[in-house]
């Protein structure tokens, strides 16, 4: 029987650290992390939308820690605002050294997933509704944060973006 099953869009993943995915000193490279972040993050964004997604764009992404060769890395994802056709996800990552106990945080980044019907056109997706403390924080957060992807994406004029403008004058200056 075919039932309706509430949207849970939150996605772990797990990866080890080969030879193969490093570079001469012996650390992961950052495409191959930003691959597997894609991987993740289209996951959970096709949870939510229960349709075929393509990335759109990636936020801009920092890498605090050098990740070592044998570390496992864990990669938490899920949707953080759901827009018209296309759905923000928020992705957290971290490098456990399983040997010695130690598990730090690596980086954190938004992605953006437009999902498409069978013809490969746009469609709309369905509504996220959020529910924690920590998720409408996320989901107040999306709106300026899709502003300013647009804006860069050569999308949005700036004089448009009216949520993130208004950050700038939050004090009445
Ligand atoms: C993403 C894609 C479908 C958007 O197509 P488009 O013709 O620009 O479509 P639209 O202008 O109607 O926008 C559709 C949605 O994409 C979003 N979008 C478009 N460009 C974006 C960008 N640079 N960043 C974030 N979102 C973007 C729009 O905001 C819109 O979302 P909304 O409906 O929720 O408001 C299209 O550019 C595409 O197919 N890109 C290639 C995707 C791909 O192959 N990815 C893998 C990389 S190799």
């Amino acid at each position: 029987m075919k039932g309706k099953l509430p949207k849970d869009s939150h996605t772990i993943m797990n990866e080890l650290v080969l030879p193969n995915d490093t570079n001469t000193l012996n650390n992961l490279m950052g495409g191959r992390l930003l691959h597997w972040m894609d991987i993740a993050a289209a996951i959970s964004a096709q949870k939510h939308c229960n349709r075929i997604v393509v990335t759109a764009s990636v936020d801009n992404v920092s890498f605090k820690n050098p990740i070592k060769l044998g570390d496992v890395i864990t990669i938490e994802a899920k949707v953080s605002r759901a827009f018209t056709t296309s759905v923000e996800v928020r992705l957290d990552v971290w490098a456990e050294n399983i040997p010695s106990g130690s598990k730090v945080k690596s980086n954190e980044a938004y992605y953006t997933f437009v999902a498409l019907d069978q013809n490969g056109r746009t469609i709309p997706v369905p509504e996220l509704i959020p529910e924690t403390a920590e998720d409408i924080i996320l989901y107040e957060g999306a709106l300026r944060r899709r502003q300013l992807r647009l804006i860069l994406g050569g999308k949005m004029k700036p004089n448009d973006a009216t949520e993130l403008k208004a950050l700038f004058f939050e004090h009445g200056e």
